[in-house]
């Protein structure tokens, strides 16, 4: 059955990057190739990011690049909501979107053909998700770092036994995986 998934890395105390949007205190810790992510990626049919992720994206190709092999990896569908307008990532399969994230899902459901559907972040953007009744599972890979404050993980209040933690996983000698599925009210 297909699931929506917020898929991310996050460090210790709670962000996915620093206040200006960097990265780099990731980069040192994690090897996409050793991590979940190839078989997590196999799964999705269909993903959503903010904008803030796409702008990193655009403005790091060369890192993308280096890291993945493609300077925009996703072949799937990818819905990328902002109220600007955006430029277009050459060869990328991306439709802009904004407002309520339902509509955006039912589309992406139907693109997704049965496969995962993936939010990459940010956390505010998977909130809408959470608050929309969407979300299904929370994948957080834990980096050994803090950053003392930055953009935050999942900016909602979520208490057990909603949040429910299904597995716990060492990834390298510097990040750890939890998985949590997400109770529906
Ligand atoms: N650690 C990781 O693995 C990981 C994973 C994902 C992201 N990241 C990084 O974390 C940072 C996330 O940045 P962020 O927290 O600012 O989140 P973001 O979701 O990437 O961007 C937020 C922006 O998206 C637009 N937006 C969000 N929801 C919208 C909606 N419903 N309708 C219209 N526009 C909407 C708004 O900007 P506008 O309307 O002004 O465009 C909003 O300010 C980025 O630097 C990213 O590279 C890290």
């Amino acid at each position: 059955m297909s699931k929506t998934q917020y898929y991310t890395a996050t460090s210790l105390d709670g962000f996915l990057a620093t206040e200006d949007d960097s990265l780099d205190w990731l980069f040192p810790l994690s090897s996409l190739n050793e991590s979940s992510y190839p078989a997590f990626i196999a799964e999705v049919g269909a993903l959503a990011m903010g904008s803030a992720t796409y702008e990193w994206m655009l403005r790091n190709a060369e890192v993308v690049l280096k890291e993945t092999g493609a300077a925009w990896p996703y072949t799937q569908p990818a819905w990328v909501f902002s109220s600007r307008k955006l430029p277009l990532i050459e060869g990328a399969d991306v439709r802009f979107a904004s407002g309520a994230v339902g509509p955006v899902w039912a589309q992406m459901k139907r693109a997704a053909a049965g496969k995962n559907i993936w939010i990459v972040g940010g956390g505010d953007l998977a909130g809408q998700f959470y608050d929309a009744g969407l979300l299904d599972e929370v994948i957080v890979q834990i980096g050994s770092a803090t950053l003392g404050s930055g953009k935050p993980l999942f900016p909602r209040r979520v208490l057990g036994p909603k949040l429910a933690l299904q597995s716990v996983r060492q990834m390298g000698a510097s990040m750890a995986e939890l998985r949590y599925e997400l109770g529906k009210d």
